[in-house]
């Protein structure tokens, strides 16, 4: 080809940081990062977590002063995770007012309640002794219509202690419809539902069950969260039925191993999408970075590039302080 030759050269536009940065059109923001936070019932000092390193169960006290610290780093919100110090079969714990997320809840509400977004994960599996997020039948299966009753009751505890958004993550049929009606009779109408809505019987959810003592005692969740070889239409059906019951926001779990999920969905509705990097993704990073093998904020910066691209606006991340921090 003569050098005279018009070529169209994409790789103009890459020659210099400044000119990378202009033409850019996915931006991370802090405001679009959620972090997860647990809570532990009866520790007097933080509990590292050894399958995810740097996070910890917290006390109450260390709590408080992780989600300053979070929201003076620019994260948009926090979603909190409680641990009781007693399960039993119906979860008690989840809808005690006295119980350790409300507890937690009323502490968060109090301190950074008007400066960020106050979420809850709203499920059973935290609160159970037997580990599944909803009740059993005497055959040993979740019962779904009994556990909306549970989820509605959640619902209201959280939000009576001060919750702004609920995240229901049980993948009950019906659970939005349910929560939605208990919020609005109790007068909670305000409070918005973020809904765990394509959400995948996920092997990358392993070290969670570490940091919320949570894996299941027998079997699996396969019965009620999705197949990952399900086909979109599948998670754009689960999405279509939350929309229908009220969900404010649709949630997407796991983020990276389903990018197509979060397209997908991000194109079929109207509403925010969230997707979440969940604990294995976090893991994986973090044991890699350890060992040397990859450059760890690079990759960081660059699965969260990747999750914006494909259509999220809001990041539930454990990374949320620091890459909130990284970018104010
Ligand atoms: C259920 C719940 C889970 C996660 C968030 N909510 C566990 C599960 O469904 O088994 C996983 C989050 C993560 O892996 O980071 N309450």
């Amino acid at each position: 080809m003569p050098a005279s030759h018009p070529v169209t050269r994409p790789r103009r536009l890459r020659t210099t940081a400044p000119l990378r940065a202009m033409v850019a059109s996915v931006r991370l923001h802090p405001a679009d990062l959620v972090l997860p936070l647990f809570v532990k019932e009866g520790i007097a000092e933080p509990q590292p977590v050894s399958s995810m390193p740097g996070v910890v169960q917290h006390t109450r006290d260390s709590l408080r002063k992780a989600a300053v610290e979070a929201v003076r780093a620019g994260v948009g919100g926090v979603i909190l995770f409680g641990i009781p110090a007693a399960k039993d079969a119906r979860g008690s714990a989840a809808d005690d007012p006295a119980g350790i997320v409300q507890l937690a809840l009323a502490d968060l509400a109090a301190e950074v309640g008007g400066d960020t977004v106050l979420m809850a994960d709203l499920c059973l599996d935290e609160y159970t002794d037997h580990g599944h997020c909803g009740l059993l039948t005497a055959r040993g299966e979740v019962d779904n219509d009994a556990t909306l009753h549970r989820y509605a009751a959640i619902a209201v505890a959280q939000a009576r202690a001060g919750a702004q958004v609920v995240a229901p993550s049980g993948m009950m049929d019906g659970q939005v419809e349910a929560i939605r009606t208990a919020l609005d009779s109790a007068g909670y109408q305000g409070v918005a539902i973020c809904s765990y809505a394509a959400k995948y019987a996920s092997a990358f959810y392993g070290p969670f069950r570490d940091a919320a003592e949570c894996a299941p005692q027998f079997g699996d969740r396969a019965a009620y969260q999705q197949d990952p070889a399900a086909g979109l239409a599948d998670a754009v059906r689960e999405v279509e039925l939350d929309v229908q019951q009220g969900a404010d926001i649709i949630m997407v779990k796991p983020a990276l191993a389903y990018l197509d999920v979060i397209s997908a969905v991000a194109a079929s509705v109207q509403l925010p999408v969230a997707a979440y990097q969940v604990s294995g993704e976090y893991a994986m990073v973090e044991a890699a970075a350890a060992n040397g093998w990859i450059d760890r904020d690079r990759v960081i910066a660059e699965t969260l590039t990747a999750i914006r691209r494909a259509g999220a606006s809001i990041i539930l991340t454990y990374w949320a302080a620091e890459v909130a921090a990284g970018l104010s």
